[in-house]
């Protein structure tokens, strides 16, 4: 429950209009909160022998959509309001929330314009998506239902009914050739004994991670480990019932943009640097929260939350980055970073394959380091650790100061986790930062956050779902949003975006997290 209401505190503290219209959002009802009293109701759609009417889920072609205050026509600055009756599959209405929707509102000429809408749940079976007004044009919108309620309260079960949606084995080997594979998690299975494990936490750091003892191998002569796929996909098999799994169609028709035959006229000069008369902030630690985090015009991202300028010259670039260290530690989304910048200074990559790797431009003395978050991972190949390092610890190994940079995603690989590692691990993260920052305060740190992803089969749901993707966001913002660091929100550039949805962006859109990250570390320079 607390989990709901953080994200529902936080969607709510988005919001321009002032406190007036925070409480007004803070009593809207989240699904969670809204369990206990409507159990009968939010379980209704499963018959007593637990299969599924599908009669009763929610179906998005049967959306009833209308503007909330229509005018013919629209101010540039102003919010937009859409209201969504969500419907079943036979037309009639939800009585109850939860449904994970996507709305967008944009124009396709004589502009590509796009800005993303921030749904809230009114958990009755209506949602209003909020639209900040910022670019002119004749607007269509675009409202998609990502998963149905009820496929949602069934990823809801998977995550808190087991333990991890992955498995991982690791190889145990002493002097003989023969591997022992046991499997290993950083979340603790309760029902096992101490001496019955192999303990490789990491109390420093707030970081779990247990194997299960092997029998004739000890605990030390660890190897590596990787993903069991076929466990993994046993394991995803017995934990739904064929009817949950129906809930994931595998043709994604539903994300498909449906004709919604709206068309919102909106006049007024596009927002750039401003809104409503007053300039943005520079891009800073700390900044408030804002109606929208901008909007796609052309190709081009305008942040509303900060003053943003563009980098797309190697000068420009060069003149940011001049005598800097940017440390780039996390996933393959904060990679994407590493590898554009190398290649746009077209520097050469040290090290090879998932090793460490070393970018520098010797004449600018600018560095770049990669290294790879360690467990969890999800990698088919053994992962023997060398080539990658707790966050927590590496801040602590990383002298600071004023041209340090110290770059972080970490999501991807947490959507298969219990929430509770992923918080665990951030407490261990703060707590290395604010060691940091108390030996080197104008050391920079930037949080890349998670954007949405391509999926296609129950095993991608399962494990790494936009919904599970969307949940670790808020919990960033509790645990490390009051320290001096600066998070870079591109949920909403990926949710708006002209592309496919893919958990690596393209490189034009990851050109555009370039300009918003650069601009954060040279918030001075306009590009
Ligand atoms: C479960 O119950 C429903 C209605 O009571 C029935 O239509 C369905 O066939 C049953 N399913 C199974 C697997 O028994
Ligand atoms: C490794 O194991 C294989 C099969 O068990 C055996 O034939 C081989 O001699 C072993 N090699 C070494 C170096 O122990
Ligand atoms: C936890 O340990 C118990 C006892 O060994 C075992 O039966 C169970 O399968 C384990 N659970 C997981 C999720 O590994
Ligand atoms: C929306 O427009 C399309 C194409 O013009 C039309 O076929 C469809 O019937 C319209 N739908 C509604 C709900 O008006
Ligand atoms: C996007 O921004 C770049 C850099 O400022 C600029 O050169 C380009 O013209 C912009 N594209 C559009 C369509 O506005
Ligand atoms: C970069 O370092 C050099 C040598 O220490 C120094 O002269 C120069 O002022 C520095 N430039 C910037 C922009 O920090
Ligand atoms: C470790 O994480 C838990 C949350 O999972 C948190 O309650 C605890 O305070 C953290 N401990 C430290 C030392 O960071
Ligand atoms: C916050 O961090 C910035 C660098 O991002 C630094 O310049 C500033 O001094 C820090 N502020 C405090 C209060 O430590």
């Amino acid at each position: 429950m607390q989990r709901y209401m953080a994200a529902a505190s936080i969607l709510c503290a988005f919001s321009l209009l002032g406190m007036l219209y925070l409480q007004k959002l803070s009593v809207v009802t989240t699904p969670e909160t809204n369990i206990m009293s409507k159990t009968f109701r939010l379980s209704s759609w499963r018959q007593p022998n637990g299969s599924i009417d599908f009669e009763m889920i929610t179906k998005s072609e049967n959306f009833v959509i209308s503007v909330v205050k229509p005018r013919p026509v629209h101010r540039v600055g102003k919010q937009l309001s859409i209201k969504i009756v969500a419907m079943d599959s036979r037309g009639r209405p939800k009585s109850y929330g939860g449904d994970f929707i996507r709305t967008k509102l944009y124009s396709r000429s004589p502009v590509e314009a796009s800005t993303a809408g921030r749904v809230t749940d009114h958990g009755d079976g209506t949602y209003t998506a909020t639209f900040f007004l910022s670019f002119p044009g004749t607007l269509s919108v675009s409202v998609k239902l990502v998963h149905p309620s009820e496929a949602v309260q069934a990823l809801k079960k998977f995550r808190d009914g087991s333990i991890v949606r992955r498995v991982m084995v690791c190889g145990f080997q002493e002097k003989t050739n023969v591997t022992e594979w046991m499997f290993c998690s950083n979340t603790p299975n309760k029902s096992l004994n101490l001496r019955d494990v192999c303990d490789f936490s990491r109390p420093l750091v707030n970081v779990t991670f247990y194997c299960d003892r092997p029998r004739f191998s000890p605990c030390d002569s660890f190897v590596g480990c990787h993903r069991d796929h076929s466990s993994t996909l046993a394991m995803h098999d017995k934990m739904a019932t064929a009817d949950e799994k129906k809930l994931f169609p595998r043709d994604r028709d539903l994300l498909e943009d449906l004709p919604r035959n709206m068309s919102i006229r909106v006049k007024g000069k596009r927002l750039l640097r401003k809104v409503r008369g007053k300039p943005l902030p520079l891009c800073a630690p700390r900044l408030p929260q804002t109606a929208s985090e901008g909007y796609w015009f052309n190709g081009n991202w305008t942040s509303l939350r900060c003053k943003a300028g563009k980098f797309r010259t190697v000068e420009s670039v060069t003149e940011c980055l001049r005598n800097k260290t940017l440390f780039f530690r996390g996933d393959s989304t904060i990679r994407q970073w590493f590898r554009y910048l190398m290649l746009f200074l077209k520097l050469q990559q040290h090290g090879r394959g998932s090793q460490p790797v070393y970018a520098i431009d010797e004449k600018n003395n600018i560095k770049f380091h990669f290294l790879f978050h360690n467990y969890p991972r999800n990698q088919m190949p053994l992962m023997d650790g060398k080539d990658m390092g707790y966050v927590a610890e590496e801040i602590d190994g990383i002298v600071g100061g004023k041209d340090v940079v110290i770059l972080i995603s970490l999501w991807a690989h947490f959507s298969a986790e219990p929430i509770q590692t992923f918080r665990s691990r951030l407490y261990g993260i703060r707590h290395a930062i604010e060691r940091l920052h108390s030996r080197h305060p104008e050391t920079k740190i930037i949080w890349r956050s998670p954007n949405t992803g391509h999926h296609q089969q129950f095993q991608h749901f399962v494990e790494n779902g936009d919904w599970y993707a969307f949940q670790l966001l808020p919990v960033v913002y509790e645990i490390l949003g009051d320290l001096n660091i600066s998070i870079i929100n591109v949920w909403e550039m990926s949710e708006s975006m002209w592309h496919n949805d893919d958990m690596h962006p393209p490189d034009d859109v990851i050109k555009n997290h370039v300009d918003m990250l650069l601009s954060y570390i040279c918030p001075f320079n306009n590009g």
